[in-house]
């Protein structure tokens, strides 16, 4: 047994998010987190919102809020929706929480004191029609590397580069459009990144091997450009204060941290948020701080990449105290709405609030898994859901367990028939199911996520291979203790594929395990030699026949979503 902390990207607290951001981190770290729970390792699974920067405040404003109040109802919107998902957090904490003050704080300090921390006057964009100093993911304009027209002043979403908002390129105001900016002085701090470089470098060429090649590709990049000193405050009036005891003039300014310096933290501080509400029971340290026996995984889409492999690292190392640094880095490229971008801003494509209206949530997370942007971006259309879902979920699965389950009880009752022995059709899908599930567990632990679900199809299309080779409703005419057989072991499949899909399908999983009347109903995972064996289920188990798992999307419903959502491209 290991102990596996995983995290995934903070989702932002400014809106509900679409199905990219679902399947760029929460989806697959939560996939991860209930697989390795299953093989009963120790697993934290971690998230919180990201509350602070101006996205926050412009959508308080916005909503007629204070920035407090409109975050605490944004968290629990959120909350709802994921819990609605059915993400297994074992905590989703809030960026704003006193925990994330008190270490964030920490961090600046310890940063200052080892030389890392620079205080500098800056020149600054100040907007005056908008009568403040613009953040530099406020300002946009032309990126200077790749000629994106609307890049911002912190990135360029189009070639991943880290800029600054002077280095753009015809710059505006990304809130009133005015491009009469003027630059003015303010003082900042600014974290010496470039003094951290060869030990961020040495770090990355430590670890990257174990890194999905997405990540490591970006880190390397990022590293070649050579690391540059990055202020780390802001003047905003939300977000984590800079201490008045080391900075004593900025704090009474105002300034507070850049919401990328404290956001990284709130993996360290939400873990705290989690073990403060249950002191007795849980140690955050035990998985933070001076550990070595925790494997830390990180989920995330490829814009996050620089901050987790180079720019958090740097902080982490600057500390110079022993926190966990992470282990491996599964980042995913964008997925797509008809080829186009989902977009928060226009509500462009699906958001997974709306996804929850219409469909539960087995039906997304099997189709987002299976279609996870992982070697390349991947487009999400409907047409395609629609056959994904009535294929792989309605056919292949959803058929399978009903016709199953409503054939024996016809023709054996209730329980699970007894029959005759297993014979060689029996050994052969044992064999095959065991390759399967070998090749599925490989692929989840690999975070290969398509692959994962490809292999999990292929275990549900092995039990129809046997269905319809052994033919039960035939069978039955002439050889009745055959037919119980085969119903007997495509029961046991059942039961086994109630197993293994459930960190995909989590609650059509559960409704084909509690099918069964066991008394260990536990989803615990099995190894390849009791799934070749079939015989988890045994005869005589009572059972009952679970409603149909998954309702064919029609040819109408189809129509009403393009309309509803639009279909475009
Ligand atoms: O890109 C984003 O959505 C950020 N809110 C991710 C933050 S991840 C972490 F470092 F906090
Ligand atoms: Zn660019």
């Amino acid at each position: 047994m290991a102990r596996h902390l995983i995290t995934s990207a903070l989702p932002y607290i400014n809106g509900i998010k679409h199905l990219g951001n679902m399947v760029g981190s929460m989806l697959p770290a939560d996939v991860y987190s209930r697989y390795l729970r299953q093989r009963g390792h120790d697993v934290l699974y971690i998230c919180a919102t990201d509350e602070h920067g101006t996205p926050a405040e412009l959508a308080a404003k916005a909503a007629g809020l204070s920035v407090a109040e409109f975050c605490a109802q944004a968290h629990d919107a959120q909350k709802a929706v994921y819990d609605g998902f059915e993400l297994s957090f074992d905590y989703f904490g809030r960026s704003s929480s006193a925990q994330n003050v008190e270490i964030t704080q920490h961090f600046a300090r310890r940063l200052q004191a080892n030389g890392f921390i620079e205080e500098r006057a800056i020149r600054q964009v100040f907007s005056p029609a908008d009568d403040r100093f613009l953040p530099d993911r406020y300002v946009e304009g032309t990126c200077p590397h790749c000629a994106y027209d609307k890049a911002r002043g912190d990135q360029c979403e189009n070639c991943t580069r880290v800029l600054d908002p002077t280095d753009l390129i015809a710059p505006r105001s990304a809130i009133s459009g005015s491009t009469e900016l003027e630059v003015r002085e303010t003082k900042h701090l600014f974290l010496l990144q470039s003094k951290l470089q060869d030990e961020v470098e040495a770090w990355v060429t430590k670890h990257e091997e174990a890194w999905p090649h997405l990540a490591s590709s970006i880190a390397r990049k990022w590293l070649t450009e050579g690391l540059h000193d990055r202020a780390i405050t802001r003047d905003l009036d939300w977000g984590v204060p800079v201490p008045a005891d080391t900075w004593p003039e900025l704090a009474a300014e105002g300034k507070v941290f850049y919401v990328w310096f404290d956001a990284p933290v709130e993996y360290i501080a939400a873990t705290k948020e989690w073990s403060d509400a249950d002191p007795e029971n849980r140690d955050w340290k035990s998985w933070w701080y001076d550990v070595q026996d925790v494997r830390y995984t990180e989920f995330m889409a490829k814009d996050n990449v620089p901050f987790h492999t180079v720019m958090f690292p740097a902080t982490e190392l600057g500390v110079r105290e022993p926190w966990k640094m992470v282990d491996c880095v599964k980042a995913f490229n964008w997925l797509t709405y008809y080829g186009g971008k989902f977009s928060t801003s226009q509500q462009r494509g699906v958001f997974t609030d709306a996804a929850l209206e219409l469909l539960p949530a087995d039906y997304w997370r099997y189709f987002l898994i299976a279609n996870a942007p992982e070697s390349d971006d991947s487009s999400f259309t409907w047409e395609h859901f629609a056959a994904t879902v009535n294929k792989d979920l309605a056919d292949t699965l959803g058929n399978f367990v009903n016709r199953v389950l409503s054939f024996s009880r016809k023709r054996f009752g209730d329980e699970v028939p007894v029959g005759s022995a297993a014979g060689e059709a029996e050994a052969k899908l044992g064999e095959e199911i065991a390759r399967l599930l070998g090749e599925y567990e490989e692929q989840l632990e690999t975070l290969q996520f398509r692959k994962a679900a490809q292999a999990l199809r292929a275990l549900w299309s092995a039990g129809n291979s046997y269905l319809e080779e052994k033919a039960p409703w035939l069978e039955i005419k002439t050889d009745p203790e055959g037919a119980a057989l085969t119903l007997r072991t495509a029961m046991n499949l059942i039961h086994l594929y109630a197993v293994v899909s459930e960190p995909l399908i989590p609650a059509s999983a559960r409704a084909m395990r509690t099918a069964f009347a066991l008394a260990d109903a536990t989803a615990a995972w099995v190894s390849r030699e009791q799934a070749a064996s079939l015989d988890a289920v045994p005869a005589g188990t009572p059972f009952t026949v679970p409603p149909v798992l998954f309702a064919k999307i029609t040819e109408e419903d189809l129509d009403s979503y393009r309309e509803r959502f639009g279909a475009d491209g």
